[in-house]
């Protein structure tokens, strides 16, 4: 499978490359536009961070076409190997069959629905990105959707990899693993959650303390 973080955090994507097995980082215009760095500056910086062997996703602007292919050409010339973000809209199926020409790699985000979604993969997008969270927040099933996408994919897009994204809790992104999804972003607090359960620190310092006693010294 793949892990990715959802940030433009570089300090963290540095701590944090240290310890999870990364394929990568995924932004979206919200994340960058958080950060107040420009993407010429950040994204360089996110990819000296993660190391080589990463991929980084970052999104196009514009609701017509040829901006959003625009856009495209600009990351590329920034990041050679990006995977541009492009929303499942009308324009954005029309860019993403225009990018697939060029052999530039798509991510059809904004996806709110499977057959949204498998539309972008008939289209040439590589990957597909379900708003699991925002689909919940809505009164969806978001983890049922990713099944759905899944299963479409399998049978009618196969070259295209669900990249699930929009997560609030790690039971939601477990969950979206259990369903087999193969590729997920997590954004940093869920990705640090999983590893900071209180119970884990509670069990090592008691293990810390029993030793302690018992020899007078930490190590072995
Ligand atoms: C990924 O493609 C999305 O930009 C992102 O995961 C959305 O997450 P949010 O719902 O937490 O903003």
């Amino acid at each position: 499978m793949e892990l990715y973080l959802d940030t433009s955090d570089v300090t963290a994507v540095k701590r944090l490359a240290r310890i999870f097995p990364l394929a990568g980082v995924t932004t979206n215009p919200s994340i960058i536009a958080s950060g107040k760095i420009p993407v010429d500056v950040v994204l360089p910086e996110l990819k000296e961070a993660l190391g080589g062997n990463s991929r980084l996703f970052a999104q196009v602007m514009g609701s017509h076409a040829e901006q959003m292919v625009a856009d495209a050409r600009k990351l590329r010339a920034i990041i050679s190997d990006i995977v541009v973000k492009i929303p499942v809209t009308a324009e954005g199926l029309a860019a993403i069959k225009i990018l697939k020409k060029e052999g530039i790699p798509t991510l059809g985000t904004a996806v709110y629905g499977a057959s949204q979604g498998l539309l972008s993969a008939l289209a040439g997008a590589e990957y597909v990105a379900p708003y699991v969270n925002r689909i919940d927040a809505q009164g969806g099933d978001g983890i049922q959707t990713v099944k759905d996408l899944q299963q479409l994919l399998k049978l009618h897009a196969p070259a295209a990899k669900v990249l699930a994204a929009s997560f609030k809790t790690p039971r939601q992104a477990l969950d979206c693993l259990l369903a087999g999804c193969e590729s997920i972003t997590l954004p940093l607090d869920v990705a640090e959650q999983i590893i900071t359960t209180p119970a884990v620190a509670a069990a090592v310092a008691k293990f810390e303390k029993d030793w302690l006693a018992a020899f007078g010294v930490q190590g072995l």
